[in-house]
């Protein structure tokens, strides 16, 4: 779950391009705010959404828009003998996420590309497992970058895809002004060609791209005073600040007044204190490169 991007990979910056830089044009940018609500988020979900995922020593695992290394720290220490390669179009982002996990798992070996995910130089077949989290919300194309990502997969290699759902917010206690500002940025993103609300397209996508074998399973995050890390770390610190960020954007572009903006950020506030709850569903998709078949 990311800010709203367009997912194309080009130079955006003033000078970049005499840098030879390569990033993907998001609204808000790589920001230090961003990179510290990614970090909030992969720690507080890890539990939640790398349950299960964990590969075999010596396997080749390839992790793609990789970011600041939010989720690879976990990829590392859930799959340590695993060969991880971790990809992002973005070259601060990938200083960020080697400097993370050279910090949090030193002698830990992970192989870092700068590359665009719909022309990455790996040959086909060259890993048995694909992981992409939050990165296909972002996307203009997500069948056909699933697509080429399949091939890098050997037959029978598998895929894990992990999208968020802004649909699936329910809150209390309710408000209008609230829902507004969610749907202000699901048109935001969608503006920007990409879909907050991807999660429950996750199955028809990964079918329609070749996989065999899809599997989503949703993962849901609800949040009440009774459970104050997730009131903390998810509703306060990683789902709030996503919204907090694009108010600007949402006010100039006439999708809100001010005012509504400020009273619905504030009002999402309210679901995180006494008498208020919270409840978000992720999408978690497994899916397999489908084997050859043998000739009989
Ligand atoms: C919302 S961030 C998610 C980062 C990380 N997966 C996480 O969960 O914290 C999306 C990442 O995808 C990367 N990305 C977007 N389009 C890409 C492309 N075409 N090729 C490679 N990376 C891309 C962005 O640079 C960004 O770092």
């Amino acid at each position: 779950m990311g800010r709203a991007g367009t997912g194309r990979a080009r130079a955006v910056r003033a000078g970049d391009e005499e840098k030879g830089k390569m990033t993907v044009e998001y609204v808000h940018g790589y920001s230090a705010r961003e990179t510290r609500r990614l970090s909030d988020q992969a720690d507080t979900l890890a539990a939640l959404l790398h349950e299960g995922t964990a590969y075999p020593a010596g396997s080749r695992v390839l992790e793609v828009g990789c970011g600041v290394g939010a989720q690879t720290v976990h990829l590392v220490a859930n799959s340590p003998g695993a060969r991880i390669t971790a990809v992002d179009v973005d070259v601060d982002s990938l200083e960020r996420a080697r400097a993370r996990v050279a910090d949090r798992h030193p002698g830990a070996r992970v192989e870092w590309h700068r590359a665009d995910l719909y022309d990455l130089p790996f040959p086909n077949g060259s890993f048995d497992h694909l992981f992409v989290c939050f990165v296909l919300e972002h996307l203009p194309e997500p069948e056909r970058a699933l697509r080429r990502l399949r091939r890098l997969l050997r037959p029978g290699g598998t895929a894990t895809v992990i999208e968020g759902d802004h649909g699936s917010v329910v809150f209390h206690p309710d408000s209008p002004h609230a829902r507004a500002v969610i749907d202000c940025q699901v048109r935001l993103q969608a503006a920007a060609g990409g879909d907050a609300l991807i999660g429950r397209r996750l199955q028809p996508l990964l079918t329609a791209a070749g996989y065999g074998d899809v599997a989503v399973r949703p993962r849901t995050v609800y949040a009440d005073r009774t459970l104050p890390e997730t009131v903390d770390g998810f509703v306060r610190d990683t789902f709030i600040p996503l919204f907090e960020g694009v108010g600007d954007e949402a006010v100039l572009r006439g999708l809100a007044t001010e005012e509504d903006w400020r009273r619905g950020i504030v009002d999402l506030y309210r679901t995180a204190e006494d008498g208020g709850t919270f409840h978000y569903t992720f999408f978690k998709a497994t899916a397999v490169n489908p084997p050859l078949r043998t000739a009989r």
